[in-house]
């Protein structure tokens, strides 16, 4: 505990309230977010945990109108359900707000108001699909249409699935509106933009001054697109549902903000309304407005340049020119990476996921809480089984901590009279064979470090070598021959049973809190972690003294998971496997059918000639394309092609390669592409591209 700060403000990614959060969720952000809170209050340090739900964006409405409701039930459905999973399991948000709070609304057009009053957004004029059917401008995710890369019919306006090219809707070809199935028309519309590049310089030494201490994947995501050049982004929508401008002019009208430039303003909308259910409206101002807190986003990796680049640049705009009420950044932003879920990743459009509220219907809290820290996506992704849950709880949970607190308890109770029945010496304590100062340094460290694999390891650790002792120094036998022996390994027992109660309430609360009264306390351990508390501190040292009275009863923490308890879940994951293998098996199928017969007439209108590859390069922002300079005869042309994953821009020049040379120009990703060159489809996607084998055959026809 090095830092100087004085309070600290942590904030989880707000997910939209438009599906259950699963398991996923839960490992990437919030389960890490509230070990560290937890962990923090233990230490008595003052500490906020703000978070809350998305409740704008395109995908919210697209559900509302496929269930014929409105975006506002949408909402309400999913805002309360995650809400109340997130309490079950022992997510101890001090406020969970809800991007569609007036309060929320009017911080967001605070934003914007004094950004364009202080004349840095950009206007633009800009061509978008608009379905004259519907009377709507399409935003992205509501156009569909055939991907120029991979020729998947059913290609997103923003990205295609099948290649995951992200695309823009007009790139797509045969476009359609997903509101009417009607051929969109390109109509002129006005946007904000927000110029990240104004603050290029700004958000490059805000980058660099944290290099040393942020996650490498969050440095990396940020310093690739910094060094792309940070491009105007557009923060208005076509849109009725969201955050309405707050301009009262013809422009403006039918406009709302978008989804991203409102939703990380959330954290500060709820931390408004935390400190006004405190009764103090100005005490938010502690956390965002003080030099001395501290302020810590924790985000999964998708998140990471919205939370790095966007959300300061706001806040920069913002500050620029002010003297007072500035806003400080994120000192540091956790991203973590995907758990995935026996070897695939979670994706919701499959329905390949566990949700949180449905797996706390069938299993404790501190169960998975313990599994998940266990598999904490520090670095990598990892990945959660039934088979390692199980596991985990039978063998660390029941047999190890559970069976080691039972055992104590139960010992004292019936020979002792449940009490403490000797002191037990710092010296003592020491002379255990648990290097005490080493364990609880690790321990730190990883709390703080956010190492929480490591610090429920370090924790079981202790749990191991408590259940050890009681096991060797054998009170049950040694009470027989020599009862003041058989007390001191009680007495240390018990003071083990409170050290792990400690050392555990930041991944398994409820557990803890469960100890703590068996060991007699009053309340819970909740109760006790007031700021300045140092609770935490108390743990390293023997803290129950003689005569100390325990509950008198006992419960059994833990019960082992059977076999048939999760044999159910298996057949689940094994139907959505074999659906998931059904529809690849599908598309291989659709892949391997031939397409409808053509004349020789169709045929002969394809024009396909040999040419070779002169030049070519990577696209910038597009990592499956490459650009080549392409000689057909005497002609030069410039093709567009993504096979970036499979040739080098080095290997590609000076290959022959053949072009569908009369196929009409096609912009993509802003670059002019005069025709495509032929590759095949191997194993997992591949591509090979066609090459020509013959001498002196350059521009010459195909046939
Ligand atoms: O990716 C998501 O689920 C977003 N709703 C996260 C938003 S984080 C913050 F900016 F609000
Ligand atoms: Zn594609």
């Amino acid at each position: 505990m090095t830092h100087s700060f004085k309070r600290t403000l942590v904030t989880t990614a707000l997910p939209y309230a438009n599906g259950p959060v699963h398991l996923g969720h839960l490992a990437g952000v919030y389960l890490p977010a509230d070990i560290y809170v937890r962990f923090k209050r233990l230490c008595g340090e003052e500490i906020i945990h703000i978070g809350g739900s998305d409740e704008h964006g395109v995908p919210i409405t697209i559900t509302a109108d496929r269930e014929g409701i409105t975006p506002q039930d949408v909402v309400d459905r999913y805002h309360s359900m995650n809400a109340d999973a997130f309490s079950r399991c022992g997510i101890s948000f001090d406020y969970y707000g809800r991007t569609s709070s007036a309060r929320h609304h009017q911080t967001a057009r605070e934003f914007f108001t004094e950004i364009e009053q202080k004349g840095i957004f950009v206007k633009k004029t800009e061509k978008l699909f608009f379905d004259a059917k519907a009377g709507r401008f399409l935003s992205d995710r509501y156009v569909t249409g055939t991907c120029p890369i991979c020729s998947n019919t059913e290609a997103n306006g923003d990205q295609c699935e099948q290649c995951g090219t992200h695309l823009s809707p007009l790139e797509l070809i045969d476009p359609k509106s997903k509101l009417s199935d009607a051929t969109p028309e390109l109509r002129e519309t006005l946007h904000w933009y927000f110029p990240l590049g104004r603050f290029q310089k700004q958000l490059e030494a805000y980058v660099d001054g944290h290099s040393e201490e942020w996650r490498q994947n969050v440095v990396n995501y940020s310093r690739t697109w910094l060094n792309q050049g940070l491009a105007d982004r557009a923060i208005t929508r076509d849109l009725s549902w969201g955050i309405s401008l707050p301009l009262d002019t013809d422009e403006a009208k039918g406009k709302v903000l978008y989804v991203w430039f409102d939703a990380v303003l959330g954290y500060i909308s709820f931390t408004r309304e935390w400190a006004e259910k405190q009764g103090s409206e100005e005490l938010w101002k502690r956390y965002w407005q003080d030099p001395e807190s501290r302020i810590i986003n924790f985000i999964g990796k998708d998140n990471v340049v919205f939370h790095t680049l966007m959300f300061p640049a706001i806040l920069m705009a913002w500050n620029e020119g002010r003297s007072e009420g500035l806003y400080q950044l994120a000192d540091n932003v956790p991203a973590s990476e995907f758990m995935n879920f026996e070897g695939r990743k979670f994706s919701k459009s499959r329905n390949y996921a566990v949700y949180l509220g449905e797996f706390l219907d069938s299993f404790p809290a501190d169960t998975l809480r313990y599994s998940i820290a266990m598999n904490y996506p520090e670095n990598k992704d990892s990945d959660f089984s039934w088979s390692d849950f199980q596991n985990r709880t039978n063998g660390e949970l029941a047999d190890t901590l559970g069976n080691f607190i039972k055992r104590s308890v139960d010992f004292t109770n019936s020979r002792f009279d449940g009490e403490v029945p000797c002191d037990i010496s710092p010296e003592e304590w020491n002379a255990l064979g648990i290097d005490w100062q080493e364990s609880f340094r690790k321990l730190e460290e990883a709390y703080e470090g956010f190492h929480f694999r490591e610090a429920a390891t370090q924790a079981m650790e202790i749990a191991r070598f408590a259940n050890r002792y009681l096991t060797e120094g054998e009170p049950w036998k040694t009470i027989k021959v020599d009862r003041d022996a058989a007390a001191r390994t009680m007495a240390v027992s018990l003071n083990l049973c409170h050290t792990l109660s400690l050392v555990f309430y930041p991944v398994i609360p409820e557990t803890c809190n469960r100890i703590h009264r068996m060991l007699g306390f009053e309340g819970t351990i909740d109760d006790l972690v007031a700021p300045g508390s140092r609770v935490w501190q108390t743990a390293i040292e023997p803290g129950l003294k003689k005569g100390h009275k325990l509950l008198g009863s006992s419960e059994i923490l833990f019960s082992k998971i059977e076999q048939a308890d999760i044999e159910p879940e298996l057949k689940k994951i094994e139907a959505l496997l074999a659906e998931a293998q059904r529809r690849e098996a599908v598309a291989e199928q659709a892949q391997i059918a031939f397409k409808p017969e053509i004349s020789f007439d169709d045929f002969q209108k394809v024009d396909l000639r040999v040419a070779r590859v002169l030049e070519c390069e990577p696209v910038k922002k597009a990592s499956k394309l490459l650009k080549m300079k392409l000689l057909v005869g005497t002609e030069e042309r410039q093709v567009l092609s993504g096979i970036a994953q499979y040739y080098s821009p080095e290997e590609m020049v000076g290959k022959q390669v053949v072009l569908v040379a009369n196929l009409a120009d096609r912009s993509i990703r802003g670059e002019l592409s005069q025709g495509m060159i032929l590759a095949v489809e191997g194993r997992d996607g591949r591509l090979f591209v066609v090459e020509p084998d013959g001498d002196e055959i350059i521009g010459n026809s195909v046939q």
